[in-house]
C-alpha cells in the first residue's frame, strides 16, 4: 500500500496510542504459564503482539477476545503443549527471542520462524546462553530463524549478554523460570525492565543487586487483571511532529512512563522540546501518565553510549527532528540498528537523501547537520514499521506531497497510525 502525506501546518488534538508492544508480549507469555485466567486490557493491536497471542494459542493455551480485552487461560509452568505446526513469530524479534526461553525448557520439540525480515535477524544472542543452560537448538546457517528447539531440562546460569538487549535478558529470565535454582543476568548497560516488573506482578521472585538481576526458578505464577499502558515508542512520532510544526499541541493519555524508557522524554526536553507530564499513576508496577506536547524550537544533540540503548527504537524519528533542528544530530554506538527489522542506519540515510537532506553514515551511527529542509519524495518503508512512521512525520514537515511506499508496515506496532495522523493534521 502507498500512503500520501501532504505537508501540515500543525498537528492538534487528543490521541489514543496502542498498548505498549513490549509489555503486551510479556503479559501474554506470562499469562500463558500462570495458573488461571488473566484479563489484559489495552493489549497492543499491532501485528507483532498478535503473533505472540497466536503462538501462545498454538501452544495449547485458550485465548479469548472479550469487549476489547484479551483473556488468557493459563495452564501453569507445565501447561504448554507441543504445537501442531511451526510457530509463526511473523515480523517479531521479541516473540521469537523471548518465547524461545520458555520453549527450550519444554518436554517437547517445536519450530519457530517468521517472515523474510525475521529470517535475516541474528539468533546466536539467545542460542548461546540457552545452550549454556542445556538447551538444544538448531538454526538456519547456525544463526537465523527458523529455530528447531528440542526441549530439555535446563539448569540455571549467570549470564552477561555482550550487547544491551532486553530481549536477550528476557529470554534468559524466562528460561530461568523453568529451572530449579537461581538464574541471573548481568546487565552492564540498563535496558527496559518490563520483564522484571511483569514477572514480579505474576508472583515470581526477581531481585536486583547492582547490575545483577536474578530469578528464583519454578514459582507458582498467579493470573492477573492488567491494563497495558499506551506505547511511548508510538508516542515518539507525535512528540516529534508536534515539536517541529509551529502552533501544534497534542495530548496523549495513559502513556507508559517506565523510567527504563523515559530517556526519550529527557533527551527531547534537553533538545528543546516542550513536553509536560501530568496524571502520573502506577499500573501493575508500571508508571503511566498524560503527555502534553507543544511546538518548540528544537536544538538537536548527541545520542551515544547508554543513551543509545535507551533510545534505540526512537532513533529513526529523532533523525527527522535532528535534520530540522538548529544544531543537528550525532548518533553513535548504534550498531544494533543494523540488525533491526531492516538496517535502520541505511534506511534512514537513504530516505533522508531522497528528501534532499545531507547525512554522513558511520558503521555505528550517523551525523546529520541541522537546519535542513525536507523535499517531497517517495519514501520506501523497507518493510519496517518505525521507518514508515518516522518518514510520515518527515513528510508532514516537508515542502510537498510525499508517498510512503509499503506503508502497511506501520501495522506491526500501530495499525491505527495513519487514521490518527489524519485526525490530528491541520492543513
Ligand atoms: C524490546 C527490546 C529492544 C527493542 C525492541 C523491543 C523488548 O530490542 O529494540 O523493539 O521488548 O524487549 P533488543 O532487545 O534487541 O535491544
Amino acid at each position: 500500500m502507498q500512503f500520501s502525506v501532504s505537508p501540515a501546518r500543525s498537528v492538534r488534538g487528543h490521541l489514543r496510542l496502542p498498548g505498549d508492544k513490549s509489555i503486551s508480549h510479556r503479559y501474554a507469555m506470562l499469562a500463558g504459564v500462570a495458573e488461571g485466567t488473566s484479563r489484559i486490557e489495552n493489549y497492543s493491536s499491532g501485528a507483532d503482539c498478535q503473533s505472540t497471542l497466536g503462538a501462545v494459542e498454538a501452544l495449547g493455551i485458550t485465548v479469548e477476545r472479550q469487549d476489547g480485552a484479551v483473556l488468557i487461560h493459563g495452564q501453569g509452568l507445565n501447561g504448554l503443549r507441543q504445537p501442531a505446526a511451526m510457530l509463526d513469530a511473523g515480523n517479531s524479534g521479541s516473540t521469537i527471542r523471548m518465547l524461545s526461553g520458555m520453549l527450550a525448557a519444554q518436554p517437547f520439540s517445536c519450530s519457530i520462524g517468521g517472515d523474510a525480515s525475521l529470517s535475516r535477524r541474528p539468533m546466536e544472542r539467545i542460542m548461546k546462553p540457552l545452550a549454556a543452560m542445556g538447551a538444544d537448538i538448531e538454526a538456519t546457517s547456525g544463526r537465523f530463524p527458523p529455530l528447531l528447539i528440542r526441549g530439555n531440562k535446563l539448569k540455571p546460569i549467570q549470564y552477561e549478554p555482550p550487547m544491551a538487549s532486553a530481549q536477550v535478558k528476557t529470554c534468559v529470565l524466562f528460561a530461568g523460570l523453568h529451572t530449579e535454582g537461581i538464574t541471573s543476568v548481568v546487565e552492564t548497560i540498563q535496558t527496559r525492565d518490563h520483564s522484571e516488573v511483569a514477572l514480579r506482578e505474576f508472583g515470581a521472585e526477581v531481585n536486583q543487586s547492582g547490575a545483577v538481576i536474578s530469578i528464583q526458578g519454578r514459582p507458582k505464577l498467579h493470573p492477573r487483571q492488567l491494563r497495558v499502558p499506551g506505547d511511548l515508542s508510538s508516542a515518539a512520532f507525535f512528540l516529534v511532529a508536534a515539536t517541529l510544526l509551529p502552533g501544534s499541541e497534542l495530548t496523549m493519555e495513559g502513556v507508559g512512563l517506565s523510567p527504563s524508557r523515559t530517556a526519550l522524554l529527557d533527551w527531547l526536553s534537553a533538545a528543546g522540546a516542550n513536553i509536560r507530564i501530568t496524571k502520573v499513576e502506577l499500573l501493575a508496577g508500571e508508571l503511566t501518565g498524560t503527555l502534553v506536547v507543544k511546538s518548540a524550537s528544537a536544538e538537536g544533540g548527541v545520542i551515544e553510549g547508554a543513551t543509545t540503548a535507551a533510545l534505540i527504537d526512537e532513533i529513526p524519528v529523532l533523525a527527522i527532528l535532528g535534520a530540522a533542528s538548529r544544531k543537528g544530530l550525532l548518533v553513535r554506538d548504534a550498531g544494533e540498528l543494523r540488525v533491526k527489522e531492516t538496517d535502520r542506519i541505511a534506511a534512514v540515510a537513504e530516505n533522508l537523501s531522497r528528501m534532499g537532506v545531507q547525512v554522513e553514515v558511520m558503521q555505528d551511527g550517523f551525523s546529520i547537520a541541522g537546519g535542513q529542509r525536507f523535499r517531497a519524495a517517495t519514501l520506501p518503508s523497507f518493510g519496517d514499521h518505525r521507518i514508515a512512521m518516522a518518514f510520515a512525520v518527515a513528510a508532514l514537515a516537508s515542502e510537498g506531497e510525499c508517498v510512503i511506499d509499503q506503508a502497511e508496515a506501520a501495522s506491526v506496532s500501530f495499525p491505527e497510525f495513519y487514521d490518527t495522523l489524519r485526525q490530528i493534521r491541520q492543513s
